[in-house]
């Protein structure tokens, strides 16, 4: 299927309203969800051709902190990122499928959601991403943090699983979820209660993380 067909879907009448239910539940009580699939399978597929097309060239090595504080940081990570654009065909369908996901949340837990930005992120093997917090003191903050894992066949061997602790605080090491990136995985947490890292990969891993913030 093209990204011009998938356009005309209504992602709203897709995934059945208990499921949101659960969403703003699972929010609500736990402060994070995981399905192992949850996007219409076309969605993924397209995402998952789209970034199999992609070269190196066409990433950005990923850095730490945002403008003045922007820095690369390889000890810290050494993923390379592609920020999603409303103009590219295949990553506004899934920036309308996260705009419909924004409302369906405020709908039910008054987030105030208002913004969404997502960048794919390419970890060849051997990278990782170490332990952080996705919550910038700032202005426009991250409330909730998404990712959806395009990994085929993606084996406990291959490593780079999602580590999720279960507290902000440093001294607390308790980890709540050991997510494996497996193909069409969604996530969603609160992105300043769950301090996360990503083990190092043994081969090609792909995933799509995104934020939505509060206007503060
Ligand atoms: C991030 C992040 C996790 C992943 O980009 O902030 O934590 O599994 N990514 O890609
Ligand atoms: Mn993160």
């Amino acid at each position: 299927m093209t990204a011009n067909n998938l356009q005309a879907v209504d992602s709203s009448s897709i995934v059945p309203a208990y499921i949101y239910d659960q969403i703003a539940d699972a929010l609500a009580d736990k402060g994070y969800c995981i399905f192992d699939s949850l996007l219409p399978g076309e969605i993924t597929e397209t995402l998952y051709q789209y970034v199999s097309s992609l070269s190196s060239g066409d990433y950005h090595a990923a850095g730490i902190g945002r403008q003045q504080q922007f820095h690369l940081n390889h000890t810290i990570r050494n993923d390379e990122t592609l920020w999603l654009e409303e103009e590219n065909a295949t990553d506004n369908i899934y920036l309308k499928w996260m705009t419909n996901l924004r409302s369906e949340i405020n709908q039910r837990l008054y987030l105030g959601l208002f913004k969404y930005e997502a960048h794919y992120a390419h970890y060849e093997a051997g990278a990782f991403y170490q332990r952080h917090i996705d919550a910038f003191k700032g202005k426009s903050n991250r409330v909730l943090t998404t990712l959806l894992y395009l990994n085929p066949d993606w084996k406990e061997e291959d490593g780079g699983e999602l580590l999720l602790y279960s507290s902000s605080e440093e001294s607390t090491n308790e980890v709540v979820e050991r997510v494996l990136p497996t193909y069409g995985k969604f996530l969603v947490f609160l992105s300043d209660q769950f301090p996360h890292e990503v083990l190092k990969a043994n081969r090609d891993r792909y995933s799509i993380a995104g934020w939505f913030h509060v206007n503060s």
